[in-house]
């Protein structure tokens, strides 16, 4: 598969368009996205512990002996911390262990290894058909600080930026609706300050795009995350992503759509990070509605050129995770199948698929090793489904025109508590239903479209399957507000998903006797006895 893409993108390259070939790409990629101090340790050690504010010894070698807990979860990119040394000093805010403090662009950060580890990090993600996504910070540099202002910064121990002319003089971002302002200020000044870059001056602009040359291309690198895109100039971007020659996803932390989409309208930025179904994703599994998250997508379809070129996600290092506000993993489970089998590229956060709990920074940054790379754990094994069922169907789509990955997702039925969706071509769909009950949900069955009249289904989280009825509908057994997912029986063939299978209506009822039997209805009160209504009509 590497070798038809790599055919293909050179003779893309040859014809002028290699950019528009890496998009193509990165379109078809889920990306697990890894803290390197707290994904693994070179010894792979799973017990130490350490403060949540300085470096725990994850590294690339430890990195590269667990790419098997990413492959086998169905993952074919990751994007990992920036690579670049940083400071060493231990601050008011703790260490450099996040990678986000650059001191000299042209070193590697010798806490996760040598240049050969990171080498060799790419190269067994490209044995494996994975792409390696790094994130890179071009809007300032760092250096530890004492709190007096405005800050005394030794610009000569910066590389290559080894003197003030390159940088903004200093004032602290306070408005945060003025772009001046929050793109020519200094962010966060407390412990460390973050000395703003001139992007904006053509001598910084040449020498950043010299050096994202050579760290792609050092590297074998496929893809980027601008860290904090949006504080830096505008005209800086496409100029950076194109000296890059890669893919790039910049953050743009905003829910505005005006402000978000023109990033891609204006051509600034070829993908982001997707904030815009981020916050009324959060909102419509606490407490709010199905239909808000609705309306959002359809502004952001018709707000942003190209939402397959965004990046769905639920989690990542700088906001609280999920389960910090609710513990209810059947929520974690929905939330999970959103990322998957939305429009554009899954982006899961490691711990994630851990149900890992984190408040704000740096709370949110446990080290994986603490779950002892548990591949039972429940949200483990839905990550790995969905995506393998969404890699499958890639495959199986990706001659047509009309492939999976560039249909746009269309809405079969949503209120307040349902998101039902089909995303891809007749044969080559996935319809899908995300609730926001929690797991404790009634039972109950929901109709919904999408198939043709007599098509055999799977529903993959469960593999019971079931037959649409004359109007291409199928009957969805919902549960204790359990994620549904379906797709051809047949588009499994040759795959190990749902290899065994058993019939959804059979399977739904020996569930109720099952919980007749053991008494759960108790406590579960009107929601049960509402299950039990919509089951007698
Ligand atoms: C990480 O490495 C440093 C330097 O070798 C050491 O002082 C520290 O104790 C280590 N931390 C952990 C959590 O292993
Ligand atoms: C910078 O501005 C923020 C408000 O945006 C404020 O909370 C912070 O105290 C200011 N820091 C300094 C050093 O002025
Ligand atoms: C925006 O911020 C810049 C830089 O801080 C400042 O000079 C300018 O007055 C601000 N503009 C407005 C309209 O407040
Ligand atoms: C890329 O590798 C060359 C040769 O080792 C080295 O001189 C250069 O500094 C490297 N550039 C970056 C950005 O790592
Ligand atoms: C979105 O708009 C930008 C800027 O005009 C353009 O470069 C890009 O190709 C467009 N993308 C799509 C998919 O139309
Ligand atoms: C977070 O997860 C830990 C470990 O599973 C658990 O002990 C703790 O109770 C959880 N905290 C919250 C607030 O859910
Ligand atoms: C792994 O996860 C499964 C499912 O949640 C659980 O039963 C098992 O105890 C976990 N194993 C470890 C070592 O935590
Ligand atoms: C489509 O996917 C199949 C299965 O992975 C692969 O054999 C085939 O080469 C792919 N075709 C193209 C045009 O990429
Ligand atoms: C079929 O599913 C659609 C939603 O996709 C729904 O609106 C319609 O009512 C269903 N038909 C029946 C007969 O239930
Ligand atoms: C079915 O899938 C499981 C893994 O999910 C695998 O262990 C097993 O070998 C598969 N069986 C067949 C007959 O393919």
């Amino acid at each position: 598969m590497l070798s038809t893409s790599l055919t293909v993108a050179a003779a893309m390259a040859l014809m002028g368009v290699s950019d528009a070939a890496s998009l193509e790409q990165w379109k078809s990629r889920s990306i697990y996205q890894v803290m390197v101090d707290r994904f693994a340790r070179t010894d792979g050690s799973t017990t130490a512990t350490c403060d949540d504010y300085v470096f725990c010894n994850g590294s690339w070698a430890g990195l590269i002996d667990k790419l098997d807990y990413i492959s086998d979860m169905g993952f074919t990119a990751i994007q990992i911390s920036p690579v670049v040394e940083n400071i060493e000093d231990d601050t008011g805010v703790g260490t450099a262990y996040h990678g986000y403090w650059s001191k000299d662009l042209y070193a590697v950060n010798s806490h996760f290894g040598t240049a050969d580890d990171l080498k060799s990090l790419s190269d067994e993600l490209h044995k494996r058909d994975m792409y390696l996504m790094v994130d890179v910070v071009v809007n300032n540099m760092a250096q530890k600080f004492d709190n007096t202002l405005p800050p005394p910064i030794e610009y000569s121990e910066f590389e290559p930026f080894d003197n003030e002319d390159y940088f903004h003089t200093y004032c602290n971002v306070t408005e945060w609706t003025n772009s001046t302002n929050y793109q020519n200020c200094w962010l966060y000044p407390y412990a460390v300050a973050l000395a703003d870059l001139r992007t904006e001056d053509q001598t910084v602009s040449d020498m950043l795009g010299s050096w994202i040359k050579e760290l792609v291309a050092n590297y074998s690198i496929d893809g980027l995350r601008i860290d904090a895109a949006k504080h830096v100039n505008d005209d800086f971007l496409p100029t950076f992503v194109q000296n890059s020659g890669v893919f790039a996803f910049g953050e743009v932390l905003t829910g505005l759509v005006e402000d978000f989409c023109r990033y891609q309208t204006k051509g600034l930025l070829p993908g982001m990070p997707n904030y815009l179904h981020y916050y009324p994703l959060l909102a419509a599994f606490d407490g709010g509605s199905m239909n808000d998250l609705a309306t959002v997508r359809s502004q952001a379809q018709e707000g942003c050129n190209d939402t397959m070129a965004l990046g769905t996600f639920v989690e990542n290092h700088d906001m609280p995770r999920f389960a910090s506000t609710n513990e209810d993993v059947v929520i974690a489970k929905n939330a999970m199948a959103y990322v998957i089998l939305n429009d554009g590229m899954p982006l899961v956060y490691q711990g994630q698929e851990q149900h890992f709990n984190g408040s704000g920074t740096p709370f949110n940054r446990e080290p994986l090793w603490h779950s002892e790379y548990n591949t039972s754990a429940e949200l483990y094994q839905v990550a790995r489904t969905l995506n393998k069922a969404r890699n499958q169907i890639i495959a199986l789509s990706n001659s047509s025109t009309d492939s999976y990955v560039n249909s746009v997702a269309k809405t079969l039925f949503v209120d307040i508590n349902h998101l039902c969706m089909s995303k891809g071509p007749d044969g080559a769909q996935i319809v899908s239903c995300i609730v926001n009950q929690g797991s404790g949900g009634a039972e109950y069955e929901l109709s919904v479209g999408g198939f043709s009249a007599g098509d055999e289904v799977v529903e993959l989280l469960s593999c019971t399957t079931t037959t649409a009825d004359g109007t291409g509908n199928v009957t969805m057994y919902m549960n204790k507000g359990e994620p549904k997912a379906y797709t051809l029986l047949a588009n499994l063939d040759g795959t190990e998903i749902c290899n065994s299978t058993k019939d959804a209506a059979e399977a739904a009822a020996e569930d109720s006797s099952a919980a007749a039997g053991l008494g759960m209805s108790f406590g579960m009160g009107a929601a049960v006895v509402f299950g039990w209504l919509l089951y007698a009509l």
